[in-house]
């Protein structure tokens, strides 16, 4: 659905809003000389350490290394995905998103709008229709009020082939948009059929509350498939959507845990008992899209599944899935339900306290992992430990960087009786085991430093043509796309210039630059003399006459010069080419 947004228009809204507002609207913030400071929001202290300058529009945790600009600072603090900190920054500063997906754009708004046109008419026909009274009593029959269907916006598609396609042809809607939209279909004669006839219709909602799918369930048990959903469509990606995500979030400000289950009815049955956290997969096994969503709104998680051989395969599924993202604070456990019984029958019966006591003694995820394992071998012998070990290596493997890691590999030497356990180092260790955790201070990285803090250098900057030249020195390339792009864009401050490098490893770096202090003001110190002096070292690098002194230095006499180094030698004092 969504676009790219063009990049001059993060310049735009990263010029326009101010970070220092933005943070100090959720996190009061105390001026200390240039910068502001505040208790940091992403992690647990007593003095701050959490710094905003104004000038870079940037944020830094001394504690923490939390950092990032406006943009970052609402993802991290509203966990938000990108897309929606642009939009709520936008809304803040007035601006109106725009997206470069061309065409595609308003193709997806007409599918938006063509569903939103299909809810109101599944809702009304439950109260209209004249077969409405079979809607409403399969309802009532599964112990639904009227109040949580409404909460949720279920609504009827009342049998007959075309009630629905009938009724948006009258408001201007082609048969393409229905078939594009996922609401028809059309037989073998090519005549236009509804896709939910005589179903019941739960709309999903996608992460802003808009409606871009339905589920439609049969009111008998005799007709197949039980549950329809709408196909994929623009719109709708059945793996990264959860059902009851936004009605979670919309009734609880602050989610503790979120409950994830199998089916529709569990979500909204769950929600009537008391338990309002609770959403679904749409009919497909767990996917990281899941996961990684759920663990941006909540840090706790409890996968639900029934007791039987396939709930038992789902939830190893979901654990398989789940252990890249389990970083340090994060939790995942797991429920399987007694044979026969699913959210919506149990909670019917037990009520929200007995339920709720079975979420609090779901089984850890290491639990888990390891009685399962335990499960598939034998723990007396030699060789089944070695196999136990075997099959939690590339398990464990998967976890990030972290205590929980190193935790789960402790025990794994417990329950395999172990001394060690080789595992492989996590992805992550690569950054980790940078050999300059503090970034040396080269002049090169000076520079960058200098421009994030003054991007206005980069036009007074003396560049020739060999000044930027890659050379292969680490940083050079850097520079000299920021000078390039700051010539281009004289506006852009350190904000925008860092949004440029999201998720790469150039912006990994721009970041820690971006939190060094510049070196302390002495006497006379300017910023632009020393960003000077670095260009000016640069430009000189490659001019044999400025190496002269090292070359005669490191050669010891002027016959081991080479022919050209000669030629300099004997050129020194005629006016320079530079
Ligand atoms: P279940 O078969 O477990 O049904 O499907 P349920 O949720 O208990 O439904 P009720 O209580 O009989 O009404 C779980 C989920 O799997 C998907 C649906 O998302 C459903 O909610 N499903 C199931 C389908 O997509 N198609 C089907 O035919 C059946
Ligand atoms: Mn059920």
């Amino acid at each position: 659905m969504a676009g790219r947004i063009p990049q001059e228009f993060l310049d735009q809204l990263l010029n326009r809003v101010d970070l220092v507002e933005i943070v100090n609207s959720r996190v009061p913030l105390r001026r200390a000389g240039r910068e502001f400071m505040a208790c940091c929001p992403f992690h647990a202290e007593k003095t701050p350490s959490f710094s905003v300058s104004p000038s870079k529009q940037f944020y830094h945790c001394f504690g923490c290394q939390a950092h990032g600009n406006a943009i970052g600072f609402l993802m991290a603090y509203e966990r938000l995905e990108f897309l929606d900190a642009v939009e709520e920054l936008a809304r803040h500063a007035g601006l109106e998103v725009p997206h470069t997906d061309g065409g595609g754009r308003d193709f997806s708004r007409m599918l938006l709008e063509r569903v939103v046109q299909a809810d109101r008419f599944f809702r009304r026909q439950l109260r209209v229709h004249p077969a409405r009274q079979r809607a409403v009593d399969y309802l009532r029959q599964r112990g639904l009020t009227g109040q949580i269907a409404n909460a949720f916006g279920i609504g009827y598609a009342p049998p007959g082939w075309d009630n629905l396609c009938q009724a948006l042809r009258g408001e201007g809607v082609s048969a393409e948009e229905l078939l594009a939209a996922g609401l028809a279909n059309r037989d073998e004669q090519g005549r236009l059929r509804d896709r939910f006839r005589d179903r019941i219709v739960f709309p999903i909602r996608d992460r802003r509350g808009r409606v871009i799918a339905f589920g439609g369930r049969a009111l008998d048990g005799d007709t197949t498939p039980k549950y329809l959903n709408s196909p994929e469509t623009p719109l709708f990606h059945k793996g990264a959507e959860l059902y009851g995500l936004y009605e979670a979030r919309a009734r609880t400000r602050s989610l503790a845990r979120l409950v994830v289950v199998e089916g529709y009815m569990d979500v909204v049955a769950l929600t009537q008992h008391g338990i309002g956290y609770a959403v679904a997969t749409l009919g497909t096994a767990t996917t990281a899209e899941h996961v990684e969503r759920l663990f941006r709104v909540v840090n706790q998680l409890v996968f639900c599944f029934d007791g039987d051989r396939a709930g038992r395969a789902a939830g190893w599924r979901a654990l398989t899935v789940a252990l890249p993202f389990l970083r340090d604070g994060r939790q995942a456990g797991f429920l399987f339900l007694p044979e026969g019984e699913d959210p919506d029958t149990l909670v019917r019966r037990e009520g929200q306290t007995a339920f709720e006591r079975r979420l609090e003694q779901a089984t850890p995820l290491a639990d888990y992992l390891f009685a399962e394992l335990r499960g598939q071998t034998d723990p007396e012998t030699l060789a089944g430990r070695a196999r136990l070990a075997d099959l939690a290596r590339p398990l464990l493997e998967k976890l990030p960087d972290g205590h929980f890691r190193d935790l789960m590999a402790e025990r794994l030497r417990r329950e395999a009786g172990l001394t060690t356990t080789r595992l492989r180092p996590p992805p992550t260790a690569a950054r980790r085991a940078d050999p300059n955790p503090r970034l040396v201070r080269t002049p090169l990285r000076k520079a960058i430093a200098l421009l994030l803090h003054r991007p206005e250098l980069a036009q007074q900057a003396v560049v020739n043509d060999s000044t930027l030249v890659d050379d292969g020195e680490p940083g050079i390339k850097l520079l000299a796309e920021l000078i390039e792009t700051l010539r281009d864009r004289p506006q852009l401050n350190a904000a925008a210039l860092l949004e440029r490098y999201r998720n790469t490893p150039e912006g990994a770096i721009l970041e820690r630059l971006a939190a060094w202090e510049p070196e302390a003001p002495a006497e006379g110190f300017q910023f632009d003399a020393e960003f000077a002096d670095i260009l000016t070292y640069l430009r000189r690098r490659d001019d044999p006459r400025e190496r002269l002194p090292d070359i005669l230095l490191r050669r010891g006499a002027p016959s081991a010069l080479s022919a050209e180094e000669r030629e300099a030698l004997r050129n020194l004092g005629k006016p320079q080419k530079i």
